[in-house]
């Protein structure tokens, strides 16, 4: 199977686990695999023979070969044996689930303390990503220590999503006015793929985020760098476009640590020039994608909550000056 797995893992993530809950998960995978690979050969071996030995070799005067009934053995052996193989099955997944199962170990009324707590909220289109801890909140990131057991608070703001990084745990459902818990964590330091995979309305498709883990060190620079409110501009193209993020509304969806706005409608910008990509993945965090999606954000996520707000050439320049600020 490691011929698989190696030319697989490049394509699909799921074949290249980075976390224990991963692994497991992944192990699982191969065995049940490996059972339907033997169940299918000896199925279709047993066909193939069949349909070559006891082929009609007369030409087809009607004649039917020797019919078998009511072999005790037989019906013991296919009784017996498709028993014990899912029995087994159900057993090697039920200790799956009791390995990487938010409930209840993850319940913080189980006992079991986290090394790091995460709360994550959906919304169409964007996840909302608080670190209690720290008082930090962001979005479409979220940033974890290597090594670390961490726990998720997950829940929506409006409909059913589905948090789901195949390299680092299994999926969980957000639902509104519920939290569920499940483990996070990775094995080694590197950026993770991560999916809404419940379809959620007409951008479901753009709502992909980004796991970073980092190592010691790492971690800490980014706490540090984040419990910070941004340093505002006092000057030029970017002061201006503070003065338009303020006043042309952008201020009523979304957030900016120490200038004020809200995150229950859209992403929190308060480090915005740190993040590695917009609008859920729909581009790359760059200057040239900045100004294609503030011309037109209904152009590339179409349905999103943000409108055009028709920003003359000026404007633009001043607002993406203000988001590149904010460090
Ligand atoms: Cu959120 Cu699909």
């Amino acid at each position: 199977m490691v011929w698989l797995a190696e030319s697989a893992s490049s394509v699909y993530p799921v074949f290249d686990p980075a976390s224990p809950f991963a692994e497991a998960i992944y192990s699982l995978f191969l065995k049940v695999l490996a059972i339907s690979a033997v169940i299918f050969l000896i199925v279709a071996g047993l066909i193939t023979v069949a349909v070559i030995r006891f082929r009609d070799k007369t030409g087809g005067n009607g004649e039917v070969p020797k019919q078998d009934f009511g072999s005790h053995k037989q019906e013991i052996f296919w009784l017996v044996g498709p028993v014990i193989i899912v029995v087994w099955l159900a057993a090697i997944s039920a200790k799956l689930v009791f390995t990487v199962n938010a409930v209840p170990q993850a319940h913080p009324d189980a006992g079991e303390q986290p090394d790091e707590e995460i709360e994550v909220r959906g919304h169409q289109w964007f996840w909302e990503v608080k670190y209690p801890g720290h008082g930090i909140v962001s979005a479409n990131e979220v940033h974890l220590p290597v090594g670390k057991k961490i726990r998720i608070k997950l829940t929506s703001e409006d409909v059913i999503h589905s948090f789901w990084v195949p390299q680092l745990t299994r999926k969980m459902d957000a639902i509104p006015g519920r939290d569920n818990y499940f483990w996070i964590g990775a094995s080694k330091p590197g950026v993770y793929q991560g999916r809404c995979t419940e379809f959620c309305g007409m951008v479901h498709a753009w709502m992909n985020f980004k796991v970073y883990a980092h190592d010691e060190a790492e971690w800490e620079e980014w706490i540090a760098a984040h419990t910070k409110d941004p340093e505002l501009p006092t000057g030029g193209l970017a002061a201006a476009g503070q003065k338009i993020f303020e006043t042309a509304t952008c201020i009523d969806c979304h957030m900016i640590s120490g200038v004020g706005g809200t995150t229950m409608i859209a992403p929190d910008l308060t480090h915005f020039s740190s993040r590695g990509e917009i609008g859920g993945g729909v581009f790359v965090n760059n200057r040239e994608n900045l100004e294609k999606w503030l011309s037109d954000p209904q152009k590339w996520k179409p349905g999103c909550k943000m409108p055009n707000f028709k920003l003359d050439p000026e404007e633009l320049q001043q607002v993406v000056a203000f988001l590149e600020s904010l460090k």
